[in-house]
Formats: C-alpha cells, structure tokens, sequence
C-alpha cells in the first residue's frame, strides 16, 4: 500500500521507514529535510508540517493509503495533517506517556486515565491534543502509540549512547544507589514494525506502547552495557542523597535515574493493551548490543537533535562524587 511517513530521517522515523519497505508498501517521507535524506527507495517529500499549505502541495495527487506519524510536536502539525490526511485506511501515531497529565510521576493504570486537557504549548498537552483533534479526524481508525522509553540505532536522544561511551572508557564510573530501580523500555525496531503493522490493520484507541514494567532493572541495563562494551569499568554506586545535593540532575546527568519516590511509579505503567496487540518484547541485551555496534559504526554516530541539552554526568562533577570513595 501507499504508506506516508510524517518524519522518518532520524530514530524512530527510520525504522518505520525500515519497516514498511520490509513489508513491501510503497514508502513515501515528509520532512523539511534539516535532519537530511530518507533512505533509498522511499518517495522523499519535502515540506513544514505546521504550514497548513505544505503537504497537500507535497502530496501533488499522490495519495496515501496508510499513515504513520512520527514527527507530531505542534498542536498546528497535528491540525494541518487531520485536515490533509483524514480520508487514510490507518493512521499510526507516536504519543508519549506524557500526554497523560498525572505522569510523571504516575502511575499509568491503563488508556483510561486522564489525559492533558490544557492549552499549553508544552510536549505532554500538545501530544494529548494531536490525539484529540486526529481521533476525531479517523474515527475508529486512529491508533495513538503512547511511548514510553525508546531505545535502539539511531538514537539521537543519546542516553542510552552515553552510558554505553562512558562505561566503555572503563575507570570508576559513578552510578546511583538505585540499581534495582526497575525500568521499560521498548526497542525502536520493535514499535516501528507494530506501528506499521498497527496502521495496515486499522486498529484504533490509545495504546501504551513500552515494555512490561520491571522488564530489567537500571543495574541489569547499565551490566549488560559493561558486557556488551568489554570494559573494565568498576561502577561505583552514590547514594542518592548526595547525587542530588552535589546538583546532579536526575534523567539529564545520569540518564535513565529518577529519584526513588518519582522511580517507584513512574516505571509503573500499565502495558495489558500492548502486549494483547503484539507489540514485542525484544530482550534488553539484543537493544544495547545493536546500539552499541552502530555507535561504533564508521564513521561515528554523534547524531543528537538540535536544542536539547547532551545528556551524562559533566567530568567535573565526576570527580567530585568519586573523591573519596
Ligand atoms: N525517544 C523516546 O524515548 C520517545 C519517547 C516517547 C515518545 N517519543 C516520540 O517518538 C517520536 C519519534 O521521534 P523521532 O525523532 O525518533 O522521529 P523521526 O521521524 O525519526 O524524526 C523526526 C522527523 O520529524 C521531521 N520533522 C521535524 N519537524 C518537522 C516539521 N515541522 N515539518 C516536517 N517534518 C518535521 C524531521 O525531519 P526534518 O528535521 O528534516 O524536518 C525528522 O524526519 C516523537 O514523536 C517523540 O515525541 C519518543
């Protein structure tokens, strides 16, 4: 089928990308094209998507039949594409965790609780309108993908990239006395070929899409990227008293660490849809393994998205933790 990625140069837009050619569709991008070309063999659109003029002038008379979205920040994106894109057999989105209003610091019961129903400009209610105004737009063939943690190549978010830099350059590494912190994730690879499949069967509703919570734990995650870099790194665990009072950021500094009250129902979301609907589970080990082989990719992989502060603990301060112990 004719299959329109919103998005598809970066991370998960990639994979979707990757996917649906798998899956024999033909593929086509919208993009401005800042973040640079799509991937052989996909119809590459160019065009701003908060301009309402710029995808009906892109399509020029192609017409999509499937929809997968995952370049939605703006409440005019997600306007501009209900009006363009509203005659499509599915339409895949990527929402977040945060469209609900009560996570963080959660939990998530399930699809039921509520969403953000405020006017503003922030990433969490943006998201929630984008489903609003789409939903109404696609009724009963509008999937929301509410995501949690993604993770895989092509991580331009980089967290997962800097634990697996750091630790690889071995030495003392400073990590939170919270390694049985439970964490999910959900691979890119893995949501983007359920969200293609997702939209070629029409399914619709809110979904959380992550994995099953306390699928690993912030020390399994951060032990298999010992094992998957072969350091020799010795991890050295700080209690989260003085983490905080030494002003390390919690999510930013060391990524993936959140305070213990926020942590105990944050990871906690519930994930019953997902699973019933196949959104796979692909072991920890396979997600960081890939991850790391493509950071070591030639030449290396620095993409990181422009405006958003590069995650990981400053050396300094570093230094400042580990004296001493
Ligand atoms: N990473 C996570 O852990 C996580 C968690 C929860 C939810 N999410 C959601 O998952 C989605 C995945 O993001 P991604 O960056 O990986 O997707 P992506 O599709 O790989 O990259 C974003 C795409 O959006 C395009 N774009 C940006 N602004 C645009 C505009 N105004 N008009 C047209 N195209 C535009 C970019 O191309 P140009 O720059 O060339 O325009 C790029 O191709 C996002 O919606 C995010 O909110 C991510």
């Amino acid at each position: 089928m004719r299959l329109l990625v919103l998005g598809g140069t970066r991370f998960l837009g990639r994979h979707v990308v990757t996917a649906a050619l798998a899956r024999g569709h033909e593929v086509a991008t919208f993009t401005r094209g800042v973040s640079g070309a799509p991937p052989e063999g996909v119809r590459a659109l160019y065009g701003d998507r908060d301009d309402p003029a710029a995808l009906p002038r892109a399509l020029d008379g192609w017409a999509p039949e499937l929809v997968v979205d995952t370049s939605c920040q703006t409440r005019p994106a997600a306007d501009n594409a209900a009006a363009a894109l509203a005659g499509v057999r599915g339409y895949a989105f990527t929402s977040s965790l945060n469209a609900y209003s009560g996570w963080p610091p959660g939990p998530v019961r399930g699809e039921d609780d509520p969403v953000w129903d405020t006017p503003d400009d922030d990433y969490g209610p943006n998201k929630a309108h984008a489903e609003r105004v789409l939903g109404a737009a696609l009724p009963g063939r509008f999937l929301t993908a509410r995501a949690g943690l993604v993770l895989g190549s092509h991580d331009n978010v980089r967290r997962l990239p800097w634990w697996l830099e750091r630790i690889a350059r071995g030495g003392r590494v400073v990590v939170p006395d919270a390694l049985e912190q439970p964490i999910a994730l959900v691979d890119a690879r893995d949501l983007a070929g359920w969200l293609v499949a997702m939209a070629e069967d029409g399914v619709s509703g809110p979904v959380n899409a992550t994995g099953p919570a306390g699928m690993t734990t912030l020390g399994g995650l951060l032990e298999t990227c010992r094992e998957v870099t072969g350091g020799d790194a010795e991890l050295v665990p700080v209690p989260e008293e003085d983490l905080l009072a030494a002003g390390v950021e919690p999510w930013l500094h060391l990524p993936f660490w959140l305070p213990w009250e926020t942590a105990a129902t944050a990871w906690d979301v519930d994930t019953t849809r997902a699973r019933e609907l196949g959104l796979p589970v692909r072991p920890v080990g396979e997600t960081v393994a890939d991850t790391w082989a493509w950071l070591r990719g030639d030449p290396p992989r620095q993409a990181r998205r422009a405006g958003l502060p590069e995650p990981g603990l400053p050396a300094e301060l570093e230094e400042t933790l580990l004296a001493g112990r």
